[in-house]
């Protein structure tokens, strides 16, 4: 990639506790004295922003998975443009929460959009940038289901239990695909058994400890 910084992105179906363990893994690497840039996706500039606004919102029950998909793409290019490239080229660790991965779980796992399709769609939305490496918090579907939608479901949540099985199936087929950068982590147990599970699986790229 031509540049000093690693790109981290974190992944896995609604309830997994991925945000958790961003947290923790956040702090891990500010421990190790990394400039950390962490981001969320959608999100994450001002235009992404409004755009999640749109992509969440319950009341949006009449988009099409064609425009859902551009928009998660919109957002992503104008992320990765404006935040991560830069970030990147100044050498920092970058720490997204979701990125293209989502798009081919949600999208082509979960909503059944054609998988090349959307990799095509995923290859202009992340502007060709690929992650060095990628954590899939993986949980049995039925307790991640009922932690995510304990306070409420927004748009993505309410499609439902079979929904997110399709979505964990998706995941699980791209660990298998890309070994390498696709690393599946066991979300379960305690936090701090899974945050080592989660640092163990960054250790080739950065120093860090638990
Ligand atoms: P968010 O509240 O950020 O969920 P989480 O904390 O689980 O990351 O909502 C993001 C939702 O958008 C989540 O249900 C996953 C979905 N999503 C997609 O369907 N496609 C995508 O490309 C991305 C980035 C997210």
């Amino acid at each position: 990639m031509g540049t000093g910084g690693i790109f981290i992105t974190l992944e896995g179906a609604d309830g997994c506790g991925k945000s958790t363990q961003a947290e923790l893994i956040a702090g891990a690497l500010e421990a190790a004295g990394k400039e950390l840039v962490r981001l969320r996706e959608p999100g994450g500039t001002p235009i992404s922003e409004k755009i999640r606004a749109l992509l969440l919102d319950p009341a949006n029950v009449e988009m099409v998975p064609e425009a859902e998909l551009m928009l998660y793409e919109a957002s992503r290019a104008q992320l990765t443009r404006e935040v991560i490239e830069p970030a990147l080229a100044r050498g920092a660790v970058v720490l997204c929460d979701r990125y293209y991965d989502s798009t081919y779980a949600y999208q082509a796992g979960g909503r059944g959009i054609d998988d090349v399709l959307v990799r095509r769609a995923n290859a202009l939305g992340s502007c060709g940038r690929m992650p060095d490496r990628t954590l899939v918090f993986d949980l049995e579907p039925s307790v991640a289901f009922a932690r995510a939608t304990a306070g409420g479901a927004d748009r993505m949540e309410a499609e439902g239990l079979a929904f997110q099985e399709r979505v964990r199936a998706a995941y699980l087929r791209l660990a298998e695909q890309e070994p390498n950068r696709v690393r599946l982590v066991d979300a379960s147990g305690e936090k701090d058994a899974v945050l080592a599970r989660a640092l163990d699986a960054l250790s080739d790229l950065v120093d860090v400890c638990a």
